[in-house]
């Protein structure tokens, strides 16, 4: 690209797949230019021409691999280089299950390095291009894993309950500003199907509480343009986060999710 272009840009982490692809498509069919941001081998290429062929916008895209540091830096840099960013959706983000001590170091660090210290670092280095906007947004992905702890999980809820802190503490800090900040604690969401065969496995809550992606981006972007600072997309499992005391649902989750570890080992030992 050799000219900044001067249209206003969404900007999405994670786009390639599941929730950031729904929030490429919600924010496309509201007419809002897209860069897509993905790790690279994710056919990125291919869902950007049909994001501008179906909804008549503008999208570009960028691949790269948050868990090495330099990488987030030079996204950084080739987005301020090029685009005005009005949206920031800080979407990417991995968890997993497993007992803390037989992970490996790598597969710790990459849950940090990609849930923590991008959304940190990204919207630190997006702001100055943020500000000079007339009005823009950041919406960081959370998730309701932020207000428990839970063992066997141990990282991932840590990382979400940083970007839960860090949105709300950002929200403050730039509300009198033309930077709006604001954080989504979704609960289940079928992303893939190791995601919808797991809460199905947990019974009847399980299923009513799990959501279609459309669904929660078409629900996140509304809120968010609605300057709504934290956005809960299922108010059942909010209600349970919110009700339930720490002695209760820290044993209680650990249990569940000590099960599910037993039900796949069972599965190994089996096959
Ligand atoms: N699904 C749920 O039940 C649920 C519930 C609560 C919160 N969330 C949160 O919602 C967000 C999206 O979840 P999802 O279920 O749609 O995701 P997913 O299908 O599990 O995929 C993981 C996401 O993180 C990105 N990612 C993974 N490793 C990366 C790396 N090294 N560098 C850059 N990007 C990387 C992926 O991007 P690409 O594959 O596009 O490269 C993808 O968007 C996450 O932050 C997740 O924690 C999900």
């Amino acid at each position: 690209m050799e000219e900044k272009n001067k249209d206003q840009f969404a900007v999405i982490t994670g786009a390639s797949q599941g929730l950031g692809k729904a929030f490429a498509n919600e924010l496309a069919k509201r007419k809002f230019n897209v860069v897509l941001v993905s790790l690279p081998g994710q056919n990125l290429s291919q869902l950007s021409d049909w994001i501008s062929r179906e909804f008549k916008v503008q999208s570009f895209y960028y691949e790269t691999d948050f868990s090495v540091d330099s990488n987030i830096r030079a996204l950084a840099n080739w987005l301020n280089e090029n685009f005005n960013v009005s949206i920031l959706i800080n979407n990417a983000g991995i968890g997993g299950t497993k007992q803390f001590e037989e992970a490996h170091i790598d597969y710790i660090d990459t849950i940090i390095q990609v849930n923590i210290k991008a959304t940190a670092l990204l919207t630190h280095q997006l702001l100055p291009n943020l500000k000079r906007q007339p009005q823009s947004f950041v919406l960081n992905v959370s998730s309701i894993a932020a207000f428990s702890p839970v063992g066997y999980k141990t990282v991932y809820p840590a990382s979400k309950a940083f970007v839960h802190s860090f949105s709300r503490g950002l929200y403050a800090e730039l509300k009198n500003t033309n930077v709006f900040v604001s954080v989504v604690n979704p609960g289940a969401i079928a992303t893939n199907k190791e995601i919808t065969s797991r809460i199905e496995r947990q019974g009847v809550i399980g299923k009513l509480t799990l959501l279609q992606p459309a669904k929660v981006a078409n629900y996140c972007i509304t809120r968010l343009l609605r300057r709504d600072t934290v956005i809960m997309v299922n108010p059942l499992t909010w209600l349970l986060a919110a009700l339930l005391p720490i002695w209760i649902k820290l044993p209680m989750m650990t249990q569940i999710i000590k099960r599910e570890i037993s039900y796949e080992k069972s599965i190994c030992d089996r096959s």
